[in-house]
């Protein structure tokens, strides 16, 4: 089994080298690959050092140049880079660009690949299948680029894509990550907390990114860790955000209205309860609920008083329907 893996990582990353020298040296990957990068802001030392790459449009260009080199289709169908069907094989991201997905030490372990028209009936980004290699829970696309960044600044960034982890590299802003193609995971949280506690969240500026935030900050409260958010106008994310702003406007931006989890809860959830008292009243639980995820109890006790002056209601309150939850768990 461990040779198994080895001859996977070994195809996978004679995978990322095939796609990077498709789109650097032939006239295809050229024209459409490297010109849709430098289309989206990406200098060649970006593309460089996150091993972007192009996979040519054909069946089986791919599948074919990697049995001539000697590695077995048993492999190649394992990461996921092969399909085979009734006898024959088809590469997976055909005509898509390629993103590398690396370990926290560098391998790689998967990819991502997106695609280039606007066909709506296409997945826009296609990703490897979970294998022996890949798992997609446990990993997070940008940490082998950004963990001494985090480390360094005792703080992560957590995105949703992979053009936000690059763009915002470029900008000049290292510790970013994202979940990429999953849902946000405990595994993936705690992998971030053998670097830092601190956790901003800058999801997209739609409901979805919204919606996954809110999520997000229960999950990382839960792993006992510290969590601020940033919100986007509609219609951007970090990406559109960076590529749009100066270094140094992109860095005050962040500052100013990163809010503290709670902070971000009141504005989000004021804003659709407006005089409702009933919705207040639900939406307050749901912010004890957040709190009643924070494993420190004097934690738990400090933002309870915050809340309480927040949402203007007593801490007594707070605390009763805290108590009910912290009860139920255990
Ligand atoms: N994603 C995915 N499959 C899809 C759509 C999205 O796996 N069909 C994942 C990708 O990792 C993507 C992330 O979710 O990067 C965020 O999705 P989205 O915001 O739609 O894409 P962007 O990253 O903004 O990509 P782009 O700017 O290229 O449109
Ligand atoms: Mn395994
Ligand atoms: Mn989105
Ligand atoms: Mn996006
Ligand atoms: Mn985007």
């Amino acid at each position: 089994i461990a040779s198994e893996k080895e001859s996977m990582y070994l195809v996978s990353e004679f995978a990322k080298k095939y796609f990077q020298e498709t789109m650097l040296n032939t006239e295809e990957g050229k024209a459409i690959g490297l010109s849709y990068f430098k289309e989206r802001g990406f200098t060649s030392e970006t593309i460089t050092k996150f091993g972007l790459g192009y996979s040519p449009e054909s069946w089986d260009a791919f599948t074919k140049e990697a049995l001539s080199k000697g590695y077995l289709l048993d492999y190649l169908e394992k990461t996921g880079l092969t399909i085979v069907k009734e006898d024959k094989q088809f590469d997976r991201f055909k005509g898509r660009v390629m993103f590398p997905i690396q370990s926290m030490s560098g391998r790689v372990l998967g990819f991502g690949g997106r695609i280039l028209s606007n066909d709506k009936k296409a997945a826009k980004y296609l990703n490897s299948p979970e294998s022996d290699i890949y798992h997609k829970s446990k990993v997070l696309y940008g940490i082998f680029h950004a963990k001494q960044a985090i480390a360094k600044q005792n703080n992560c960034y957590l995105v949703e894509g992979y053009t936000d982890v690059i763009q915002m590299h470029q900008a000049g802003i290292e510790n970013v990550v994202a979940s990429s193609g999953t849902a946000l995971t405990p595994d993936q949280i705690r992998l971030i907390n053998r670097l830092t506690k601190n956790i901003t969240v800058l999801f997209d500026g739609d409901a979805a990114g919204l919606r996954a935030s809110i999520r997000g900050i229960d999950l990382i409260l839960e792993e006992g860790m510290n969590v601020k958010v940033c919100t986007f106008l509609e219609g951007d994310d970090p990406d559109s955000f960076a590529r749009k702003n100066s270094f140094e406007d992109l860095v005050l931006y962040l500052e100013t209205n990163a809010k503290d989890f709670i902070q971000f809860k009141a504005s989000i959830l004021m804003d659709e309860a407006k005089n409702d008292p009933i919705k207040k009243a639900d939406l307050i639980r749901d912010m004890v609920v957040s709190i009643s995820k924070i494993p420190d109890r004097i934690k738990r006790e400090i933002y309870i008083q915050e809340c309480s002056r927040i949402m203007d209601i007593s801490e007594q309150v707070l605390l009763n329907t805290l108590a009910q939850l912290v009860k139920k768990d255990i």
